[in-house]
């Protein structure tokens, strides 16, 4: 297994593009399932999640071929329509093929993914909206078994809470149903405009996308098209956070400044200097930054994908306090034993962690336990003294491509070995 060192204390300058965004990218693929022929994707990163999920598409039947950043996948007859529990287990992404399966075949058998190192990860809200949509479902044996009489019907769907995977699921079930569908309470991510921009182009009829209120207006049939995936907003994000913690100056292009308000406030009002150009952001920092708040929320607010490697960054406030709370998952805190490892203080209280600056930390070998919370260890070992050896890295390879390189690309002394 790959593990990464990191020597740190270097000041992170220069320039580095964004790849295509992962949270992106996996809806689209599991929506060539609605379309029969050639679908053309630009822009696509090379992830592991992104593999795993062309391996259940071979699984379904369709081709899929890569040439850089550019990926092919032919949909045509479905060979299967069961997505195993070892490709589900390595990426819960894989639930997003029951929408497009159930829309097109009207029958989809999808392991359940049960939960991971981050929270319990329900999709209750998912299988509830297909129940509305006429599905009836079963679980049997760890599997969700799912089977539509006909086509699906369009319903009126009020979700509890805007989930993203949620949204995106029923709103891709809908562009083939019967009658008209309406998600209320929908998630408002970038990835979910993404994602309709491409249904559209293919012939759907989707209104609202990226506000609360997403109208789907079926169609008998949809034709694959051509598409470029959006930047990664996290990835982006991560390689500000970079360039912040190590108090150097760092421009990150090709991305969508705007999907990153919400960092770039909390950024500022820490102190730091940014300037927005075109598809560019420019981080300089301050000789001293200080503490902020930080509350994770559904997209416009703070992410949680970015929770972890900010808190990182609050660790090396000079003085005062940083308060990080996370609102999304139940579980999103098992960064912060191995940040007190290396020296922080840190002090949790149910969901919210006091970080008090003011601490030198000092590189130790630490373990990732899931992806977002490998990033936020890499900040981590940037700024600490000595090396910090971090192991368990496949997590980082699931959502980040060749982080490693784009850090040393901007001077940080970081390698990976076996
Ligand atoms: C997506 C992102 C993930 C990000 C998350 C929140 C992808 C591939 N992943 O995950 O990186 O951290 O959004 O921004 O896009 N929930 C339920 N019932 C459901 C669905 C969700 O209770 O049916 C709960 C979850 O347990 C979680 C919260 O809602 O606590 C958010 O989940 P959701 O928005 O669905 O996240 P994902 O789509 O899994």
């Amino acid at each position: 297994m790959d593990k990464i060192s990191i020597t740190g204390g270097r000041k992170l300058r220069g320039t580095v593009q964004t790849s295509g965004s992962k949270n992106a990218v996996l809806p689209l693929l599991f929506s060539t399932l609605l379309a029969e022929g050639e679908h053309v994707f630009h822009n696509v990163p090379a992830l592991k999640d992104v593999e795993t999920s062309c391996l259940l598409l071979k699984h379904f039947g369709c081709d899929v071929q890569r040439d850089g950043t550019v990926l092919r996948i032919k949909s045509g007859k479905l060979k299967s329509s069961k997505a195993p529990y070892g490709l589900v287990r390595q990426m819960r992404a894989g639930i997003l093929s029951l929408g497009p399966l159930l829309a097109s075949h009207g029958i989809a058998e999808v392991s359940l993914p049960g939960g991971c190192a981050i929270g319990t990860r329900a999709v209750d809200l998912h299988l509830r909206g297909f129940k509305q949509m006429g599905v009836h479902i079963n679980l049997v044996k760890g599997i969700i078994v799912a089977r539509a009489q006909g086509n699906l019907k369009g319903a009126r769907i009020l979700l509890d809470y805007p989930t993203v995977g949620g949204t995106e699921n029923l709103m891709m079930a809908a562009c083939l149903a019967e009658g008209s569908t309406f998600i209320e309470n929908a998630a408002r991510e970038p990835e979910i405009v993404d994602l309709a921009e491409y249904l559209n182009k293919m012939g759907a009829c989707i209104q609202g996308a990226g506000t609360d209120l997403i109208r789907i207006t079926p169609k008998k049939s949809l034709l694959p098209q051509e598409h470029k995936v959006i930047p990664d907003r996290i990835e982006a994000g991560t390689l500000l956070l970079a360039g912040a913690i190590t108090k150097g100056n760092v421009c990150i292009s090709s991305c969508v400044p705007h999907h990153l308000d919400s960092l770039l406030f909390k950024l500022e009002e820490a102190g730091f200097f940014i300037k927005v150009s075109g598809s560019s952001v420019e981080l300089s920092s301050p000789e001293r930054f200080s503490g902020v708040n930080i509350i994770t929320a559904p997209y416009p607010g703070f992410p949680t994908d970015l929770q972890a490697q900010f808190m990182a960054l609050m660790t090396q406030v000079a003085q005062g306090v940083g308060s990080v709370k996370e609102t999304i998952f139940e579980n999103r805190f098992m960064h912060v034993q191995e940040l007190v490892r290396l020296g922080a203080d840190i002090q949790l209280d149910a969901h919210t962690a006091l970080v008090r600056g003011g601490r030198v930390l000092q590189g130790a070998p630490v373990t990732a336990t899931d992806l977002r919370a490998s990033a936020c260890l890499i900040l981590a070992g940037l700024a600490a003294r000595g090396e910090t050896v971090i192991h368990r890295v496949y997590h980082l390879d699931r959502g980040y491509e060749c982080l490693e390189n784009k850090l040393s690309s901007l001077g940080a002394n970081i390698k990976r070995f076996k």
